[in-house]
């Protein structure tokens, strides 16, 4: 008895009194054959559900959803009150045609000197962007063709690399070689379709993309869901031209934010071969930070886009929940997944982002989107929105890091933007993190049992890796009133970050608490759980998911180590536009010198 904690309503509760709690994970670091007992252990009928069990108390996820009272109703989605316009941005078209949507995206981006194309051998190393394979394209100076071959051979050297350490699942030379020469063929008939023709992009292997299966990088999702077209990001992108190289590598299912994958060989952080990439959209991040694609579309359920952005130093933006249709995606149904693009700079996040925008009708009639916009980074009136901006930082939460390395270079970006823009940073206090991210992982683990579950016991599990094994027995014993539970936080989270956002445009945080973390040679075959690593990548980014709140991860500089650190900016809902615009600001500020990562590749070659 007394074992019961009760919540004040939430506009009850008075928020200058709460206390920061730091985040301790208790869980093993298991791999290899500890991993393989462990999961032997917990799917056995009895002695399983006892541990999962004492684990989940020792994590306080028994105490903050069983022994709570929770005055809230529950909000089974995210729900958004309706939303001011944002300041200083140009409207894109929902309904229209994605190249035109493009066009306009082009009409938002600062001045373009062909110059730099020339000049790239004196200045510091740098990513070519979209505009510089456009121009190489349109000036004869290179062919889509000759860039697939140059793609073509790097694949050709991943095949052969011992241990595997595949960038791709799935890659077929011959698909690449047609879409390659039809593009080609537009350059020289000379009517490109937009921007983007040419333009070499990978999509996560949880999205569909013709002529390549899905298996969410499982060896087994292809049995049971045949792909029969596009998905509708892809589709769009399609129609602009885009050439795709492939399915990208991922965490399996995207159960897991390492990379670690042991059906496919697991991806290497370009700027450390012996270090993870995040993920679980690793592939994706890795081929845009190798240079081997200008972008890619991952999916974030969890930081799936910005973990990986962020260790592997390039930009993701993580869109509002119903702001890109799921369509065509193999987790098409949950409440915390969007579909977002990886790129190595904010202009080609914001291009290819006007490609894939577009909510759904299921999504109109719930969610009521305010329409899609980005921010004229031309205009002068920019600048002076910039001037007006509240960045909120919680400071506690902002150092709660691995390494001060990693908040100490967030908080100079900080420092830069007030200094040169006039960015106001505002303390500001999260009550409820921990709630947070309970409420975080009852939900999307709920939601995947949900949609996994007939191939579980279609005997698929079996076909899994240890660690998807070891997450789905502890997402199992989650109870649908623990689900309740969680969609009653999710309406407090709301109701906090809402009354945030009546303060500050943007909350500010680093992507992670941790850079690259090194793999573990006994990790390679059998895979690794390690909830606490999980705990330091995810520290930030669950908001965005749970909340369906915007965020982009940009990167402003590199630990001692000389490993990518990220900066994370959250946005109010549908707020894609002032995101982009500070993050634009940001890479500005502290995008350049960027280093060469180990593993890049020159695949547009004009020099
Ligand atoms: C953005 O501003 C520039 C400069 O004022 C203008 O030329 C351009 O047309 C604007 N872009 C759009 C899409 O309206």
């Amino acid at each position: 008895m007394g074992k019961k904690r009760i919540m004040l309503p939430v506009e009850e509760v008075d928020i200058s009194a709460v206390k920061y709690e730091n985040e301790v994970i208790k869980a093993p670091h298991l791999t290899g054959f500890l991993l393989k007992l462990f999961v032997k252990i917990i799917e056995a009928p009895l002695l399983g559900s006892l541990i999962v069990y004492l684990m989940k108390k020792e994590n306080r996820m028994v105490e903050l959803l069983r022994n709570t009272v929770i005055p809230e109703a529950p909000m089974f989605k995210p729900e958004f009150p309706p939303q001011e316009p944002e300041p200083g941005v140009i409207i894109m078209e929902e309904d229209g045609k994605p190249e035109d949507r493009v066009e306009s995206a082009l009409k938002c981006l600062p001045h373009y000197d062909p110059a730099s194309l020339w000049n790239a051998d004196s200045s510091p190393f740098r990513y070519w962007k979209i505009r510089d394979y456009a121009h190489a394209y349109r000036s004869r100076l290179a062919t889509p063709s000759m860039v697939a071959e140059h793609f073509i051979s790097v694949m050709e050297e991943f095949r052969n690399k011992k241990p595997p350490a595949p960038l791709l699942v799935s890659f077929d030379a011959e698909d690449l070689r047609k879409q390659a020469a039809a593009s080609t063929q537009r350059f020289q008939e000379g009517n490109p379709l937009s921007i983007l023709d040419g333009i070499f992009v990978a999509i996560k292997d949880d999205i569909d993309c013709l002529p390549h299966p899905s298996k969410g990088a499982t060896i087994w999702m292809h049995e049971v869901r045949p792909v029969e077209k596009d998905a509708v990001s892809v589709s769009r992108l399609r129609s602009c031209g885009v050439i795709f190289v492939g399915k990208a590598n991922m965490h399996e299912l995207g159960l897991g934010t390492s990379g670690n994958n042991p059906n496919y060989g697991t991806t290497r952080n370009p700027h450390a071969p012996e270090r993870y990439t995040g993920g679980s959209s690793s592939g994706p991040a890795a081929l845009v930070a190798s240079g081997l694609c200008s972008a890619a579309l991952g999916t974030d359920g969890g930081g799936s886009v910005r973990i990986p952005s962020s260790l592997c130093g390039v930009v993701g933006l993580k869109t509002t929940y119903g702001r890109t249709s799921m369509i065509g995606s193999i987790c098409d149904s949950g409440t915390v997944e969007i579909i977002g693009p990886i790129a190595s700079m904010v202009e080609d996040v914001m291009l290819v982002y006007a490609a894939i925008l577009g909510s759904s009708p299921a999504d109109r009639i719930c969610s009521k989107p305010a329409p899609p916009c980005l921010p004229n980074l031309s205009s002068s009136e920019s600048l002076n929105v910039m001037g007006t901006l509240r960045l909120g930082k919680y400071t506690q939460w902002f150092n709660d890091v691995y390494s001060t390395d990693i908040s100490d270079k967030c908080e100079d970006v900080l420092n830069m933007l007030s200094k040169n823009h006039g960015c106001k940073v505002t303390e500001i206090i999260i009550p409820e993190l921990n709630e947070m991210r309970n409420a975080h992982i009852v939900s999307i683990g709920s939601e995947s049992v949900s949609s996994l579950n007939p191939h579980c016991y279609d005997g698929k599990i079996s076909k899994m890796t240890l660690d998807t094994r070891t997450n789905l027995a502890l997402f199992r014993t989650f109870a649908a009133s623990d689900y309740v539970a969680a969609q009653c936080l999710r309406r407090r989270l709301m109701y906090y970050h809402m009354e945030i956002f009546k303060n500050v445009d943007i909350i500010v945080t680093p992507t992670t608490g941790m850079t690259a973390p090194i793999i573990s040679p006994s990790a390679l075959k059998f895979g690794e759980s390690n909830l606490q690593v999980g705990g330091y990548l995810m520290r930030f980014v669950v908001a965005a998911n749970l909340l369906g709140l915007p965020a982009i991860s940009v990167p402003v500089g590199y630990d001692k180590q000389g490993l990518p650190i990220g900066l994370q900016l959250i946005g109010r809902p549908w707020g894609e536009a002032s995101i982009l615009r500070l993050a634009s600001a940001v890479e500005e500020l502290c995008g350049e010198p960027k280093k060469k990562p180990a593993q890049f590749y020159d695949i547009l070659k004009v020099k």
